[in-house]
């Protein structure tokens, strides 16, 4: 959580920082904050509420410099307040700092600088640091900053400024991401690529512990040795424009409206000798007894859909835990088991713990990843990456769908490895998923339908889903979507488990979003949908095999025909588009729903 920008060169850094925190804002957007290394010290001015307040602030005081650091906030420690806004700076207005993370000994260090006389003027974890460096400052911000970093526990990616360093910004990072950007007419440090890209496309990706020294001509790295490092500098291939609305009026539909294109190439990389195949080719899933997948978010939606595919195709034990539970459970794995991680970051805290848990156990870790050069899929032993492109809406989208492709991809590999296919039936599925860009750019040409169906939603007070078997895990998904960006409360259920209890919530102004592509099962999830009629429920149904007659209190939404094990691809368009509408009609600020963001890099 938390974005970070900073820029040293030979333009005014006020302009250049604002826009990349507008490219940062999905990490967080509870206050921002700017510090500029000017003449008589350093100009902050730090403001509550989404960046547009720090802008017009800003528009009243015309600060300009070459040299400054950003930050969008996702609040943890202290309230959203300006004076909990970073930059912050230390109390001799010497030393400022943004800072993406959480400080777990911050407690501790406050209470000793406290008792050497030094006054704190935030809640946060973070103004530690800046208080820290100064406490330490010896002449040299380099030795300050490999000083500061060895006392402290926790995460952090930092930027740090120093007022007797005029052309120095220094950062480093542990657990949290941080890009250098190269330009030719300055360098940039950034939690995230779109934040440089208008500048630049050439980028380095610091590693744990390592520490950038950016000056205007230059930039070094080094260990918290202060041994030099030589590092490699990447080019970014995807453009500007994929992280611009594009005439949409918000991320969310440009990226729902995308996903054709996405799963193209999404499957493209993993069935025709792309890098992604090679992957797959190489994992041997015949040493493995057991799958667990692990995630947050929409990420372990996809994997509980996949958990059916998983099972029915290749007929593996596959258990899907949320990240968060998995990593302090002390599973059960070991080097028979494959831990599939997937995200869409990378750098998702619990996900990463995970991963890291699962690799101490012995288990062999293939991830599924977005955001190239991330924790995860660095670190990770397998890797394999959707083609979704930079994702900006908070609420997740094309990633998901990309993420369900490759995980059907993966399954029917296996089941052939596992010998639980034939090569005909292999190519048989594979068709049927290569079908689906196709399917799904039918399904948009609905939109209009969805739409004006989803205006009738705006005054639900619960609006519940339901589905069996691969319906359910789609429906997990339908539900999250709409509470994230709508704030409607919603619930999803296996339809069989309403009667054990929800169903005591249904009653007049609920509806009911049911989910229908298991042919064997339509039969039952009707009897559901009977059931809550009856108790003053309005339905809408979803799916491939409807033999319904609509009324007053049942509508419905067909999706092309498919596979019933690929049906979540179709049937989680309808859901995005439902709630997309839904949350537009109540005017909400969908891309940046309150409360979240969309890389969770705290626990
Ligand atoms: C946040 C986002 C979700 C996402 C989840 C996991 O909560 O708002 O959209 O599913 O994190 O993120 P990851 O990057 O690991 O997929």
């Amino acid at each position: 959580m938390c974005g970070i920008i900073g820029y040293v060169g030979s333009e005014n850094a006020v302009p250049i920082i604002v826009e990349g925190l507008k490219k940062l804002e999905y990490r967080g957007y509870d206050s921002a904050g700017i510090a500029i290394y000017g003449t008589d010290g350093f100009n902050v001015v730090k403001q509550k509420g989404r960046l547009a307040a720090l802008e017009s602030r800003l528009d009243g005081c015309p600060i300009a410099g070459t040299m400054g650091i950003g930050h969008t906030r996702w609040a943890t420690h202290g309230e959203p307040s300006d004076i909990n806004s970073h930059p912050h700076v230390g109390s001799q207005s010497k030393i400022a700092v943004v800072h993406n993370g959480i400080i777990e000994n911050y407690k501790q260090l406050k209470l000793r600088l406290e008792r050497k006389g030094i006054p704190f003027a935030s809640q946060t974890d973070s103004e530690v640091i800046a208080q820290l460096a100064e406490y330490y400052y010896n002449g040299d911000l380099l030795d300050t900053v490999i000083r500061v970093s060895g006392a402290l526990e926790g995460s952090y990616a930092l930027g740090i400024m120093c007022l007797d360093e005029p052309d120095t910004l220094i950062a480093v990072k542990k657990d949290n991401p941080l890009i250098i950007g190269v330009s030719d007419h300055g360098h940039f440090i950034a939690s995230d690529v779109p934040a440089v890209l208008k500048h630049t496309n050439k980028v380095y990706y610091l590693n744990d512990k390592e520490i950038a020294v950016l000056q205007k001509g230059c930039v070094q790295f080094f260990n918290l040795d202060k041994e030099p490092l030589q590092k490699q500098l990447e080019t970014i291939t995807w453009s500007f424009d994929s992280a611009e609305k594009g005439g949409y009026p918000h991320f969310m539909l440009k990226e729902i409206m995308e996903q054709p294109k996405v799963l193209k190439d999404t499957i493209q990389s993993a069935i025709n000798n792309g890098d992604n195949k090679k992957v797959i080719d190489n994992l041997d899933i015949t040493r493995f007894n057991k799958i667990v997948i692990t995630a947050c978010g929409s990420a372990y939606n996809a994997g509980v859909v996949a958990k059916y595919v998983f099972e029915r195709l290749c007929r593996i034990l596959v258990e899907v835990e949320l990240a968060s539970e998995f990593r302090y459970k002390d599973a059960i794995i070991d080097e028979k088991t494959l831990v599939i991680l997937i995200s869409q970051s990378g750098e998702t805290a619990d996900t990463i713990a995970a991963m890291r848990e699962a690799k101490v156990k012995g288990a062999v870790t293939l991830s599924i990843v977005n955001v190239v050069g991330s924790t995860i899929a660095k670190e990770a032993d397998f890797c394999i990456y959707t083609a979704a492109g930079p994702e900006i809406a908070v609420a997740t989208t094309k990633a998901f769908s990309a993420q369900l492709v490759l995980l059907y991809i993966l399954a029917v590999g296996f089941a052939v490895k596992l010998g639980k296919i034939s090569g005909e039936q292999e190519q048989e599925l594979l068709s049927q998923i290569a079908a689906l860009p196709a399917k799904l750019s039918a399904l948009l040409t609905q939109v209009d339908m969805i739409q004006k169906y989803a205006s009738t939603c705006v005054g639900y007070k619960s609006i519940f889903f339901i589905g069996r078997n691969i319906d359910y895990a789609i429906a997990l998904e339908g539900s999250l979507k709409l509470k994230e960006i709508s704030y409607i409360h919603s619930e999803a259920y296996a339809g069989g488990e309403l009667k054990h209890g929800t169903i005591s919530l249904i009653e007049e102004n609920t509806l009911v979003v049911a989910i229908s592509n298991c042919k064997q099962l339509f039969g039952k999830i009707m009897s559901n949908v009977e059931q809550v009629i009856s108790r003053g429920a309005k339905v809408l149904l979803i799916g491939n095999c409807l033999d319904v007659e609509q009324n007053d209190k049942l509508s419905s939404i067909s999706l092309p025909e498919s596979n019933e094990l690929f049906s979540p691809s179709l049937s989680v368009i309808v859901l995005q588009l439902f709630s997309y509408y839904v949350a537009a009609n109540k005017g909400l600020d969908i891309d940046k729903p309150r409360n979240l963001a969309k890389s969770v890099t705290v626990e």
